[in-house]
């Protein structure tokens, strides 16, 4: 629905689909994962209040809403828009590239995403209305069977969102992970040594940062069998 530092976006085809009709996303975000699986019974959870009443909002908005919010310029300032806080919000993510957080100034590149922006997101409100969307922390959802869709923020570089990796402590959450009733999907980058993750694919992120995505799952995926150098 929106642009976001970290999102899934270019990659989400490379997990493994889900096994559960239950989704949950405890680390939401801009929760690229369901919006692939819309159509499953989705649980997005995000400690991050913006990203959590951004979501509520939009699930609640009907086509129109969308549509009647105005086009973005390069330089034009959000905070001097008269809309709601919601409304700024969204066009907060729209103004700048993968950003963590709304920002008030809109870049080039705002500009030339504000053509579809409102259009993308309209057409597509119709399948969040049937999700379940909640403001907190991973620690503090029920461990019912489901595919757990888990993508924290990066044990090594990911200081810059407003609920950062500084508050996560990743050996506790290793242990929640391999806990999960159902499916889990673990996601972070090579960097990372809470869980033996396994590499998916290089990709580079919306800040130019190129990474090596990897994946920890309980159920064997694809990229667990990796090329084994043979000596002689
Ligand atoms: C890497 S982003 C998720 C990106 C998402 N998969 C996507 O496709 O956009 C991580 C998210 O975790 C959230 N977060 C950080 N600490 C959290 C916690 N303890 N519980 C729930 N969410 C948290 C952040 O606010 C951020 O939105």
């Amino acid at each position: 629905m929106f642009s976001y530092y970290g999102s899934k976006s270019k990659i989400v085809d490379y997990y493994p689909p889900p096994k559960h009709k239950r989704i949950i996303e405890p680390f939401a975000g801009s929760a690229r994962y369901s919006l692939k699986y819309w159509q499953n019974d989705v649980l997005l959870v995000d400690k991050y209040e913006t990203i959590a009443k951004l979501w509520q909002w939009l699930q609640c908005c009907n086509k129109n809403d969308i549509l009647k919010l105005p086009k973005l310029k390069k330089g034009d300032d959000v905070r001097l828009l008269n809309l709601t806080q919601e409304e700024k919000w969204l066009l907060g993510f729209s103004c700048q590239a993968g950003i963590s957080a709304p920002a008030n100034m809109t870049s080039a590149l705002g500009e030339q995403n504000s053509k579809t922006f409102l259009k993308n997101i309209a057409e597509n409100l119709h399948k969040i209305k049937h999700w379940e969307i909640k403001h907190g922390s991973y620690e503090d959802i029920e461990n019912t069977e489901a595919t757990w869709f888990i993508d924290p923020p990066y044990q090594f570089g990911g200081h810059s969102y407003k609920e950062s990796n500084k508050n996560i402590e990743f050996d506790k959450l290793a242990e929640w992970c391999r806990t999960r009733n159902g499916q889990a999907i673990v996601c972070e980058n090579t960097k990372a040594d809470w869980l033996p993750f396994k590499p998916v694919v290089e990709f580079t992120g919306t800040v130019k940062l190129k990474t090596t995505e990897a994946i920890w799952s309980n159920i064997p995926t694809n990229y667990d069998c990796e090329q084994i150098l043979l000596q002689f």
